[in-house]
């Protein structure tokens, strides 16, 4: 088989710039050992999200010159609404600046005190937002999942069976939607199977319950969906994903991943009434109904992204590339969380640093290590993450995030041989602890020192 090769070519670079290891050692002293503290100039390949990091192709670009800014019934809002529908289906479109911003309305609406939310993995901020509510936010991944060494194909999905358990203790009345993120970000980017959201579909019916979908990577779900699960071959990407949305009773979506672009997010609602309360906080929070916190341009923007997204050339070689630099890890001896994910490989960091206790965040350790050996940086989703007030994550994870069309394969190359590298002085990565936090979302503004 021949090498599956970026399906477009470069017409803009932006170059990169390379630092001395001394200067990286000063540079992240200087920022408390917290990657989100450094200034992005002095990274040279930055693994730290896929999230509004994309290239935007010829086509975005000319929309973004077509964009207009009127305030109200905007011809880009016509496009992108177009462009969502046809994907989706769904009747109720609302723009909005962020995949959080969906998340906010959503739960300001259907969370509260007593409420209880299931999903498959809650994302940092779909959890943080159901618990601002006052909610409770319940992971209930397949056991699979959470081993990562498991090949299973589709460890995103949800243990249908703690599903049915939860419903019965707490009752149905208690859950205002059942959630399901794909692909399953916090759990390795694995993808969701449509059996799986088939049956949750069935239990949600059974319960008089909503099923709302995370959907910020369903284009990469699909094509899993596409290529992994039986009889799924000979579909499009785009008939499967709308499969997908015509299950789901809403979404949230950021559109800083699957929409290809920048800045930008929706939520998709089926329900009229609770589609006019949305639509009375958008208004009072993000912008009019027709840009919702966006410029005209990256609506424009947008729209095309979404046309972008579910091109299977496009996708095969999206997934390849995460793949390669996942094979090449494990052929090394590194231990990633396997299969690869749809937007990132996953080191675990447990296994990468046995030295170093979960107390002393083995994940924000070897993503230290990586920015000093490499000018590389990646995300700690682990303790860091999701640990503090007594709890533990079920793994200590590092995220190498592939941002979309950006970097070449000769990029991912460095990128294994770092790791390789460091993997091979993985007995000096030293433990960190923890010198100032803020109340939640922690990763982003902690101070660290190394023990
Ligand atoms: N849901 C999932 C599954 C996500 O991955 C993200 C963002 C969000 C919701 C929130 O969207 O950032 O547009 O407000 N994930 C980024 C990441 C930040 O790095 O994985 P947002």
């Amino acid at each position: 088989m021949r090498t599956i090769i970026e399906p477009f070519r470069v017409k803009v670079v932006e170059p990169i710039r390379m630092t001395t290891r001394e200067q990286r050692e000063q540079i992240i002293r200087d920022a408390e050992f917290n990657l989100f503290r450094i200034h992005a100039d002095d990274v040279l390949i930055d693994l730290l999200t896929d999230s509004g990091t994309g290239a935007m192709s010829s086509l975005q670009w000319a929309g973004v010159m077509r964009g207009d800014e009127s305030y109200a019934g905007a011809r880009s809002w016509f496009a992108l609404e177009a462009a969502v529908r046809k994907l989706s289906g769904f009747p109720h479109i609302l723009p909005t600046h962020q995949g959080r911003a969906s998340e906010r309305i959503l739960f300001e609406l259907i969370g509260g005190p007593n409420r209880v939310v299931p999903n498959n993995s809650h994302f940092d901020t779909t959890r943080a937002n159901v618990e601002h509510s006052g909610a409770a936010a319940i992971d209930l991944l397949i056991p699979e999942g959470r081993d990562p060494r498991s090949r299973h194909p589709f460890k995103g999905n949800m243990d249908v069976a703690a599903l049915e358990r939860l419903i019965t203790d707490v009752g149905g009345e208690r859950i205002p939607a059942v959630f399901v993120t794909i692909t399953n970000n916090s759990g390795g980017g694995q993808p969701v199977s449509l059996e799986n959201l088939r049956a949750v579909r069935r239990v949600c019916d059974k319960h008089g319950l909503p099923m709302f979908l995370d959907a910020c990577r369903f284009a990469e779900n699909a094509y899993f969906i596409q290529q992994r699960e039986p009889g799924q071959r000979e579909r499009s990407v785009r008939e499967i994903a709308r499969e997908i949305f015509d299950m789901a009773d809403g979404a949230t979506i950021s559109a800083k991943k699957d929409g290809l672009v920048n800045i930008g997010g929706l939520l998709l609602l089926r329900s009229d009434a609770l589609a006019q309360r949305a639509d009375e906080l958008l208004i009072l929070t993000e912008g009019f109904l027709t840009y919702g916190g966006l410029a005209g341009r990256d609506l424009e923007a947008m729209a095309q992204g979404f046309e972008e997204v579910v091109d299977e050339d496009y996708l095969r070689y999206r997934v390849r590339s995460v793949e390669y630099v996942g094979e090449r890890l494990l052929a090394a001896g590194v231990q990633i969380v396997e299969p690869p994910g749809g937007h990132a490989v996953y080191i675990d960091a447990a296994a990468f640093c046995p030295h170093i206790p979960p107390e002393q965040y083995p994940g924000q350790a070897l993503v230290v290590g990586l920015y000093r050996q490499a000018g590389i940086r990646a995300c700690e989703i682990g303790s860091v993450m999701f640990g503090g007030a007594g709890k533990r994550p079920p793994m200590e994870l590092v995220r190498l995030a592939i941002p979309r069309r950006v970097y070449t394969q000769s990029h991912m190359d460095y990128v294994v041989e770092a790791v390789t590298e460091l993997f091979a002085m993985r007995g000096e990565l030293r433990g960190l602890e923890i010198v100032s936090e803020p109340a939640a979302l922690r990763h982003f503004t902690a101070r660290f020192r190394e023990v």
